[in-house]
């Protein structure tokens, strides 16, 4: 299996294959349900996407009239090709080579979202991934505005992922969502796929392989 947990192998990647956009999981049209009721129409929300690789989700986002959007990524080869691309279509798109795990550049209480799609889950590849997974969470606790919202799109299912959030809980209150995974078929007849997320039931019994999960946090508003 590739090192997803090393920087050296993103790096390697973006600097062979980098032109050709990826988006893990699931492309906009599979994220936007989710996104739909923090982002409420409203274009001046502050949208902050952690280990952003070389997705379209931050371009889409800005052209649905979200230009509010900062995407950050600990690989400079990375970034720079996001650079580029954004550099005479959509200029008003920032991009940054910084560790999710040290936002030290981003002011605190500065975005009302912010969204990570397999970089947490690409954290638990590496080296001393407890501390990684912990850090970043607080970096998001730290960025995000008094009752903001994070969404972690990931492949893992809680029994996997609950002990690893658990240590940033105090700042959350968490909820848990699946969203179904395109069959090949539905991709290959163009079936309109439902995107829309469901709580998720324990007792559902449901074949982690046929979904994604979606952990959503809403971070305390601020106290009067
Ligand atoms: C699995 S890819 C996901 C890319 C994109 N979010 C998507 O959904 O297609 C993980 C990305 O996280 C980046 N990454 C890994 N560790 C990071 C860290 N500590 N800080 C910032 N980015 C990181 C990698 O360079 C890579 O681009």
């Amino acid at each position: 299996m590739p090192d997803f947990g090393s920087k050296a192998y993103w790096d390697e990647r973006y600097k062979t294959g980098g032109a050709n956009m990826f988006d893990w999981y699931m492309d906009y049209d599979g994220l936007k349900p989710s996104l739909r009721d923090v982002l409420n129409g409203q274009p001046g929300r502050t949208i902050l996407i952690v280990g952003c690789g070389n997705s379209p989700v931050g371009e889409t986002l800005y052209d649905e009239g979200y230009q509010n959007v900062t995407s950050i990524d600990n690989s400079q080869a990375c970034i720079s090709l996001m650079k580029t691309r954004s550099l005479t279509t959509r200029p008003g798109l920032k991009y940054h080579v910084m560790d999710a795990a040290n936002m030290f550049t981003l002011t605190r209480e500065e975005f009302d979202l912010v969204l990570d799609k397999a970089l947490l889950d690409s954290t638990l590849c590496g080296k001393e991934p407890r501390g990684i997974f912990t850090k970043i969470c607080s970096e998001v606790a730290r960025v995000l505005k008094p009752g903001g919202t994070f969404i972690s799109f990931s492949y893992a299912p809680p029994e996997e992922r609950d002990d690893f959030f658990r240590d940033s809980a105090h700042l959350w209150k968490m909820s848990v969502f699946t969203i179904t995974k395109p069959s090949l078929q539905d991709i290959v007849e163009h079936i309109v796929e439902d995107f829309a997320p469901k709580p998720y039931d324990p007792e559902a019994n449901i074949d982690p392989e046929s979904v994604h999960f979606i952990y959503r946090f809403e971070k305390a508003p601020r106290e009067v």
